[in-house]
């Protein structure tokens, strides 16, 4: 895609520098070593270049072997994602003046020039960690995805195993909280707004509330919720949750989500449900973003602390978890047959102002991009904070400074346990999976300490010491 695209050229620039170099330097010639192995995205006549140049020298030497002349430490650090995520299998990344090489083979782990190892919170997988951990090992945290995915990563003893984290929250080094959001114009387009007048008319046929979900069974419980809304006002729901309306055929894959024909549909609607599968502050999704894009105002229920975030304090109508899905509904009825009232939560959009300064901040000051091939996307930009990093040790090591530590802390990563929704009328459909994500979530707090032991014990463990430690007895 894009990121390869781009990285293929700056790669085909980065060899086109080095053949020209190699007539001026012979050191170049042990680089190009390192090229030969990226040969999958090189293109070919630059894989028969380098790999020609590479022979004449007959040596596979690597970059990261050599040292400088006063000893130790590699040219290169290394850099090794302890997950699939990235797919390269080795590649000189270039972080502003500094270099580091990336790769997710794993045999990379008793490399001497090996500083930091790159973990995916969805696939964090506690079987063959990269242990025993050295002094200079390095350990870093991605997890940009829902809660649900890891929860045991979600605890003090957990997270704070890791000295760099990027996660949805805004206390993380690499925070991605607006990872859904592409830009202010997006959000404040009227490309899709639907006037109130025409939303009227089709209120005829459709119901005032549109929510679309196919996740039906999430720690946030929102089916129950939603199900016992729907007894209080109508609403069109489209995904398999909950499902009273039909999709165009074209459209009931989950991919046509983004599809124009889609958000055509959604903008015809005064609310439509955001609500997320978890709950945690900064845990935002395109749930939220979507309606603002629309000019269809959405019923939010996801990170409590949604108010940071909002485009202005009239844009969404927030949930209280502790009130009756009843007064919501008669809030929703009432502004559906009050014209002013309702569009007081347009007026933002109608004006195209985004009065929250914090959200205005983060869009225009965040390093990487979204969507968007002039900015550099997050992943790169977390690999290149970790490379930054090892090198300003590095730089600090060569001055006979002390290294400098960095330490992720609790809420870098943090939610609470997942709470149920309990209504005196009863959901008609009570799966007994309901109580099973707090349950998962109170386990992962004893998987967390298991594991915080047997890091700090710094051996490699097997599965079947883990869950003794997990349930000693
Ligand atoms: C991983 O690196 C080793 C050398 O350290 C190499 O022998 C092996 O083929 C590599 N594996 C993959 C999948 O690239
Ligand atoms: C909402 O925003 C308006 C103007 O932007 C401001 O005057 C008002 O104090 C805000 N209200 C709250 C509760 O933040
Ligand atoms: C990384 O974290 C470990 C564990 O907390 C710590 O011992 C080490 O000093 C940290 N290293 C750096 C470079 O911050
Ligand atoms: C759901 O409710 C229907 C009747 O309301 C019942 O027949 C069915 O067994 C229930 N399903 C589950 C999983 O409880």
């Amino acid at each position: 895609m894009a990121r390869l695209s781009l990285r293929k050229l700056f790669i085909f620039f980065l060899c086109l520098s080095a053949v020209l170099f190699l007539l001026i330097s012979v050191q170049v010639v042990v680089e190009l070593g390192q090229f030969e192995r990226m040969g999958h995205i090189l293109p070919q006549r630059d894989l028969h270049e380098v790999g020609r140049r590479h022979n004449s020298q007959g040596s596979g030497v690597l970059a990261g072997e050599r040292t400088f002349p006063g000893g130790q430490m590699a040219q290169y650090p290394y850099i090794v994602w302890w997950s699939p995520l990235t797919g390269e299998t080795g590649r000189l990344g270039e972080c502003g003046t500094n270099k580091c090489f990336f790769t997710i083979n794993k045999t990379f782990y008793s490399h001497p020039s090996t500083q930091a190892f790159l973990f995916y919170g969805t696939d964090f997988n506690i079987e063959s960690l990269p242990l025993p951990r050295r002094v200079h090992h390095q350990w870093a945290l991605f997890h940009e995805e829902s809660p649900k995915n890891n929860y045991k990563l979600f605890h003090e003893p957990t997270i704070t195993l890791f000295n760099h984290t990027a996660t949805f929250s805004q206390h993380s080094h690499l925070p991605l909280t607006s990872q859904f959001l592409e830009n202010l114009d997006v959000l404040t387009s009227q490309t899709h707004l639907v006037p109130i007048a025409r939303k009227n008319i089709l209120r005829k046929t459709l119901a005032p509330v549109a929510y679309v979900q196919s996740d039906c069974d999430t720690p946030s419980d929102r089916d129950v919720y939603v199900s016992e809304l729907m007894k209080h006002i109508k609403v069109d729901s489209y995904g398999q949750c909950l499902h009273n309306k039909d999709l165009p055929p074209l459209l009931r894959d989950s991919n046509a989500m983004d599809e124009q024909a889609f958000y055509q549909i959604l903008a015809q609607y005064k609310f439509v449900l955001a609500f997320e599968n978890a709950v945690c502050d900064d845990y935002i999704t395109e749930k939220l973003w979507r309606p603002l894009k629309l000019g269809v105002v959405p019923v939010y229920y996801g990170a409590p602390n949604i108010w940071k975030w909002l485009p202005s304090n009239r844009s969404a109508i927030v949930v209280v978890p502790d009130e009756p899905p009843e007064k919501l509904a008669r809030y929703l009825k009432r502004l559906d047959e009050n014209d002013l009232e309702y569009a007081t939560y347009l007026e933002w959009k109608i004006k195209r102002e985004v009065s929250n300064r914090k959200l205005v901040k983060e869009l225009k000051e965040r390093s990487w991009g979204v969507q968007d091939l002039t900015q550099e996307n997050y992943i790169d930009v977390f690999e290149c904070m970790v490379c930054n990093r090892v090198w300003e040790n590095i730089d600090r090591q060569k001055k006979g400074m002390l290294p400098k530590t960095w330490q992720a802390e609790r809420d870098h990563l943090k939610c609470p346990s997942p709470k149920t929704f309990d209504f005196a009328s009863g959901p008609s459909n009570r799966t007994s999976l309901q109580g099973i994500w707090t349950l998962s979530y109170e386990q992962s707090k004893k998987e967390a300490r298991a594991l915080r032991r047997l890091a700090e014990r710094n051996r490699i463990f097997t599965l079947a010491q883990y869950w003794k430690e997990v349930f000693p007895d």
